[in-house]
């Protein structure tokens, strides 16, 4: 595994939304989900759903076809895992899962090891070769594969299952690369998942991620 403390701060900053801040959430929900029983699974199974589909299209689509033109099978295990993941979730979702409770700890192992499959392998190679600039340019074409309604509802989502700290970090990149004048709605989505008291402290931290939010 890379040390990452050794890494280019700016590179790290470029791969960590996709690959840290993502999959930070992704776990904490899934956790979540798996505590709450089976009325939490019934009503927030789906959003889950939805983005791990989102991550890993962004992932299949995106960020490995670039970096298999220059480490051929470099991503080929995350792939399969995505297709592993894919089915399992799919089966959970359609009901398909006999027992859902046992099924979404399955899901759990498997997301687990895919994940870190992806930060200890995928994300090192991304920073070894690529310029901090190429990444910026491939995280500028996330949108294209976004909807509106897809990032209304994976913002503030990402924003209440992570830290403190891990949302700074996040919003700090969207200012670098987000263009500016679509921050502001940006903005509107991330405070509609937070608190008041949580949305002032992030923007005390982060002062250009200020405009106001109507009432
Ligand atoms: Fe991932
Ligand atoms: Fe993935």
């Amino acid at each position: 595994m890379t040390d990452l403390q050794k890494v280019d701060p700016e590179k790290y900053a470029a791969v960590a939304d996709n690959f840290v801040y993502v999959h930070r959430a992704l776990r904490r929900d899934l956790d979540r989900i798996i505590e709450g029983g089976e009325e939490l699974f019934q009503s927030d199974f789906p959003r889950f759903a939805r983005i791990l589909e989102k991550h890993s299209e962004l992932e299949d689509q995106l960020f490995f076809p670039a970096l298999e033109e220059r480490v051929p099978g470099v991503t080929r295990e995350s792939e399969d895992q995505h297709q592993q993941v894919e089915t399992l979730v799919a089966d959970l979702a359609t009901g398909k899962c006999s027992d859902t409770a046992k099924s979404l700890l399955q899901l759990r192992e498997l997301l687990h090891s895919h994940l870190e499959e992806e930060e200890q392998k995928v994300m090192p190679a991304m920073m070894d070769h690529f310029e901090a600039a190429e990444i910026w340019a491939l995280d500028g074409r996330i949108m294209e594969f976004c909807s509106a309604e897809f990032m209304q509802e994976m913002l503030p989502w990402w924003f209440q299952h992570i830290d403190v700290e891990d949302r700074i970090c996040v919003a700090q990149n969207m200012t670098v690369g987000v263009p500016a004048d679509f921050l502001p709605v940006l903005c509107q989505w991330i405070a509609a998942g937070l608190a008041e008291s949580e949305w002032l402290e992030l923007v005390e931290k982060v002062p250009e991620l200020n405009p106001p939010i109507p009432s």
